[in-house]
């Protein structure tokens, strides 16, 4: 039987992508690939760094190269990708094609009690909510396109999401 591909996990900042996908690698005995460390491995530089020095269009570029290292692993993996990887067509046919996507959908509300102002993600540096609810309503037809699977993680804890997801898995 054909081995059943990576598990990609794609949503809003805040959406718990990589808390629930460790616990989901863990559970399947699959490796754990997160974008963001991707690059930041790969620039030796953080994801901030990367955007105030390069600018966001630079960073767009690393993340379309993190993905696409992500889906051409031969070994099966549970991948985190970045909240913006949908934003590029060639990366939303690419997860279409290479991968089951699992998309964890959540209120923007929910979104910024979860992530703290000042972290690791700059464009959430002034109003989170306010940026979390726009970019929600922008891309909510881009995860639309892509997710083979929906989890609505508002009410839910990190490991029942992750219950879920491992519920979903192929194979
Ligand atoms: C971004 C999401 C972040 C990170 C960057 C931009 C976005 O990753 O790539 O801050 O545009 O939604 P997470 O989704 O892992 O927070």
């Amino acid at each position: 039987m054909a081995e059943p591909g990576h598990l990609v996990l794609v949503g809003m900042m805040g959406s718990g992508k990589t808390s629930a996908g460790r616990q989901v690698a863990a559970a399947l005995g699959r490796p754990f690939v997160d974008s963001d460390e991707q690059v930041e491995a790969a620039t030796g530089r953080t994801v901030r760094e990367v955007f105030e020095t390069d600018g966001e269009p630079a960073y767009r570029v690393l993340e379309r190269e993190a993905l696409v290292s992500a889906l051409d692993g031969e070994e099966p993996s549970v991948v985190a990708a970045a909240g913006g990887v949908v934003l590029d067509a060639g990366n939303r046919e690419a997860l279409r094609r290479g991968a089951t996507v699992v998309w964890l959908r959540a209120r923007p509300e929910v979104l910024a009690s979860r992530v703290t102002r000042g972290d690791h993600r700059p464009l959430l540096a002034d109003d989170p909510l306010g940026t979390l609810t726009r970019l929600t309503e922008e891309r909510r037809h881009l995860y639309e396109e892509v997710a083979h699977h929906v989890v609505d993680v508002d009410e839910m804890t990190s490991a029942d999401v992750a219950a879920r997801i491992v519920e979903l898995a192929p194979g």
